[in-house]
């Protein structure tokens, strides 16, 4: 197959563009605007196969698109603007990429007549305070993060129904692992924690997630891509959930750092209490996590340990200026 795979420069798309390089003959372009969160770096070990290009360029440009798309089986779209403290802050780049981005991406593969997978998250659904949520529970998006992504779920169903699309949709509760942006909870406290700085919990630290290793969400993409029915949708969730606060003590104790730098600050706006994913029918197409929250911690704090060549061009860049912006007031309260 040939995969054309939208914002693979960025945390999941990158693990997904390895692994399946490495598990598959399939060739892979990635197409990607390098915002903040997307690197070339990240994506250096595969750069040398010949069965992979890059082209950059905005998933909202038609003619990118176009160039992009012709000759393709499939379109994995990971693109998106993925923070949701920022989209609190500045909601523009979400609403154009998610909106805009999607339907003409949907529009390129409609014309060339190329097979869809939608990547999603389980925030489109809210707060769930006990069970999970299945494939049927009602969108109920509490930031404009969500909002929009759950919008570009209805435009990517839409193109299945309107047009005989095929389309399938994957939607992922919380990653975590390698090639993580420090924006993210996990990869902020570990750097914070290496470095000996403060470490922000926001509210009471009691908010759940239910934690998924990038390598499991990736691998259920590509079970999805494989044996998923066209106009059906896919819940993914990880193995643990656990409260803020847990994980954050956790990564004290692996980073060997004193739990005094923890800082309980002021709590996100519209902050969902608790995400919580049912599995079961993409397990019923043979996939399983195989990662388990205690082990992928581990790997993930010794990944940063070991991987500074790519974490030091970040935080000594324009990341200054959001994590000032983010945390300075609420740091200094
Ligand atoms: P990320 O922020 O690390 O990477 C996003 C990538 O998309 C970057 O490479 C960026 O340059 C690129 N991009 C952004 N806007 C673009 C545009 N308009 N055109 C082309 N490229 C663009 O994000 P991530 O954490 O890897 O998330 C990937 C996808 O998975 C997103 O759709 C996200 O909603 C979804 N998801 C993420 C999580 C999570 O915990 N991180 C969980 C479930 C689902
Ligand atoms: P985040 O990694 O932003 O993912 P999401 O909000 O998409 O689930 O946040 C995970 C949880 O950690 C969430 O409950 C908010 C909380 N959080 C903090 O307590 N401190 C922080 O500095 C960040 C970034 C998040």
């Amino acid at each position: 197959m040939r995969l054309l795979v939208c914002g693979g420069a960025g945390f999941i798309g990158s693990n997904f563009v390895r692994q399946r390089m490495a598990r598959s003959e399939d060739e892979v372009v990635v197409l990607d605007k390098l915002t903040y969160a997307g690197r070339r770096e990240t994506l250096r070990d595969v750069e040398a196969d010949p069965r992979f290009s890059f082209i950059h360029g905005a998933i909202e440009d038609p003619a990118a698109v176009a160039a992009a798309i012709a000759g393709a089986d499939a379109v994995v779209n990971f693109a998106a603007e993925t923070h949701v403290d920022r989209s609190i802050a500045e909601p523009d780049a979400f609403v154009r990429t998610h909106a805009l981005g999607t339907y003409v991406l949907l529009e390129a593969a409609r014309e060339h007549g190329v097979r869809y997978l939608q990547v999603s998250t389980d925030e489109v659904y809210g707060s769930i305070a006990e069970g999970s949520f299945t494939e049927t529970s009602p969108l109920d998006p509490s930031s404009p993060y969500s909002a929009t992504k759950a919008g570009a779920d209805l435009l990517v169903a839409s193109y299945q129904r309107t047009f005989g699309l095929e389309t399938v949709i994957c939607r992922g509760s919380n990653n975590y692992g390698p090639y993580q942006y420090p924006e993210k909870l996990i990869p902020l406290i570990v750097l914070n924690a290496l470095h000996g700085d403060r470490l922000p919990v926001y509210g009471d630290g009691r908010n759940v997630r239910n934690w998924l290793f990038v390598e499991d969400f990736a691998s259920a993409i590509a079970c999805v891509l494989e044996r998923g029915v066209p106009g059906e949708t896919y819940n993914v969730g990880g193995p643990d959930e656990s409260d803020n606060i847990t994980v954050v003590q956790r990564i004290v104790e692996l980073c060997g750092v004193d739990s005094s730098l923890i800082e309980f600050v002021t709590d996100r706006p519209g902050h969902d209490r608790r995400y919580s994913l049912g599995s079961a029918k993409v397990q019923a197409l043979g996939w399983r996590a195989e990662t388990r929250f205690a082990q992928g911690i581990e790997r993930t704090v010794d990944w940063y340990r070991d991987n500074s060549w790519w974490w030091e061009p970040i935080r000594s860049g324009s990341y200054r200026e959001y994590y000032a912006r983010q945390y300075g007031t609420r740091l200094a309260e």
